[in-house]
């Protein structure tokens, strides 16, 4: 029995043999035939389990590095009975860097990333030119990347680093609908929210 007061843990979760090599992530799921996309920074997946109801011919991979983010979301997708989802507590920057191979997600989601808004605390920001070379990397052709933020100014320096990116184009700025709004949307649905997506080309 559980002590008390413990919350459960998901069966969602990816637990890789290796944690230094690149690693099949399509394999964890029951159609790994399905298009992948991942969630970086997936909180306690509203986003995640809307989507994946939505489009269940889709995988849909979550990032998280807070352990107990990744077992809230994992259970709130386990109660909505999905199939298509799975969960992987790691850096979002070494888990694209160092672990998802080449030419394999057709989208990924940025929502609220953490903005680090001190000058001194800017290296800890995820966007940055070596981010931008994981994310074309790993990217199928043709595959998006899509970004929302309440800090305009991080919105704006993404924004600035993509258009200055030959290998990104700028394309119509993906919109949720009101289920797939993230928990930190809603907490900040009284903010101007900066969107933007881009393609690989
Ligand atoms: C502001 S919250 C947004 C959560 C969710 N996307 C939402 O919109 O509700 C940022 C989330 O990203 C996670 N996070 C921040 N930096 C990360 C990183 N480098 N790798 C993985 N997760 C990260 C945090 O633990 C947190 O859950």
């Amino acid at each position: 029995m559980r002590p008390m007061g413990r919350k459960k843990k998901t069966t969602l979760r990816i637990m890789p043999d290796s944690w230094l090599d690149p690693f099949d992530f399509k394999a964890s799921f029951p159609h790994p035939e399905y298009p992948l996309e991942v969630d970086i920074g997936s909180g306690k997946g509203r986003f995640l389990t809307a989507r994946s109801g939505k489009f269940p011919q889709v995988n849909f991979l979550g990032i998280e590095r807070q352990l107990l983010r990744v077992n809230s979301s994992g259970r709130r997708c386990e109660r909505a009975g999905r199939d298509n989802v799975r969960l992987f507590r790691m850096e979002g920057y070494y888990a694209i860097s160092q672990m998802m191979p080449a030419n394999y997600v057709a989208n990924y989601y940025f929502f609220f990333p953490d903005p680090w808004p001190k000058a001194r605390h800017e290296n800890n920001r995820l966007f940055n030119p070596k981010f931008m070379d994981a994310l074309y990397r790993t990217l199928e052709n043709d595959g998006c990347l899509h970004v929302a933020t309440d800090h305009l100014p991080y919105y704006e320096d993404i924004v600035a680093l993509l258009n200055d990116d030959d290998r990104f184009q700028a394309i119509t700025a993906f919109e949720p609908d009101d289920e797939e709004r993230t928990d930190f949307e809603l907490i900040f649905a009284h903010k101007e929210i900066g969107r933007c997506s881009f393609r690989k080309v």
